[in-house]
């Protein structure tokens, strides 16, 4: 255990206190957005497996019962709340909802994301980078200050997570518009980053290669892309939805309780410069 002194313009940093072994999530309560898939599910299944309470969200209710079946098969308690992350009336619901039913924030993994077009960049509309834009920047940018309330109000340190992808550090023929406004969720997380540290909150950025989802296989589609992108792997393989959680489960827990205003890389040693 130790102890943080440092003062800030609005008083002392709490302590994090280090309750047991790595990735303790006693007590705390975490929403993972776009959490009923994929790596999302992922995400939910080991936070909830390390002790969270869990809130898994996403825009179909088909699927938002399906993850908290297979979540409480497994002993997690989970809560599901349908929410578009790019609507901003169901995100305040979902947040409105999660403290009526859980009492707190503690843990944000916002996890949405959208590839409308695998087209080349100079034949890309103006409309797939709003799309883009709508929710890569201005949702993550809205829901990161509609959460700071509520996570300010906790005895835990709060950790926020935003998702990112490796194609933002590369150059790529294809896909522009996601790779931009992607690459951009690690700058916004460096400019959140002093404000939300004064409030015992941290935030970090996690960018991943090309891991084997259902999101993953539309790209794969594209026999000429797939097979450029995993010639660039120097382990010569794709990731599994596994290989992120537990990094996941990491920033969210106090072991990286030192750990914020960064972006990491989880892509089978694929180089990035962010
Ligand atoms: N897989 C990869 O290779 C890879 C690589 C780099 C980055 N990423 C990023 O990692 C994240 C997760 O991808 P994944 O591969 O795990 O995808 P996935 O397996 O296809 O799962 C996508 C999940 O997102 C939900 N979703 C989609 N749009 C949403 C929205 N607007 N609001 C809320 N939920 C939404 C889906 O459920 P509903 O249909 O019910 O909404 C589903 O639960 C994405 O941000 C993606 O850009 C993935």
């Amino acid at each position: 255990m130790y102890r943080l002194s440092r003062l800030s313009k609005y008083g002392r940093v709490a302590s994090p206190r280090f309750m047991s072994s790595a990735g303790n999530l006693g007590g705390r309560v975490a929403i993972i957005t776009a959490g009923t898939d994929g790596i999302g599910l992922a995400i939910a299944k080991r936070l909830g497996q390390n002790g969270a309470r869990v809130v898994v969200s996403s825009r179909k209710q088909k699927n938002i019962d399906r993850a908290v079946d297979e979540l409480k098969s497994i002993g997690i308690k989970v809560l599901g709340i349908p929410c578009d992350v790019a609507d901003s009336e169901q995100r305040q619901n979902l947040i409105k909802k999660t403290m009526k039913d859980f009492g707190s924030i503690n843990i944000l993994v916002q996890n949405a994301g959208v590839n409308p077009h695998l087209l080349n960049i100079m034949e890309t509309p103006g409309s797939v980078l709003d799309k883009t834009y709508g929710l890569h920047i201005k949702a993550n940018f809205q829901i990161v200050q509609e959460i700071f309330p509520h996570m300010t109000k906790s005895e835990h340190q709060g950790s926020i997570i935003l998702t990112s992808s490796i194609i933002g550090y590369t150059s790529q023929l294809i896909p522009g518009a996601y790779a931009i406004t992607k690459a951009s969720i690690s700058a916004m997380v460096r400019a959140f980053t002093p404000e939300l540290m004064n409030r015992n909150i941290r935030i970090n950025c996690v960018s991943f290669g090309g891991i084997d989802t259902s999101f993953f296989q539309k790209v794969q589609q594209n026999q000429p892309f797939r097979d450029s992108l995993l010639s660039y792997v120097p382990m010569k393989r794709f990731g599994t939805v596994d290989e992120c959680a537990g990094f996941a489960a990491y920033l969210a827990s106090d072991d990286a309780s030192y750990v914020t205003g960064e972006n990491f890389v989880i892509a089978g040693g694929l180089y990035s410069r962010p």
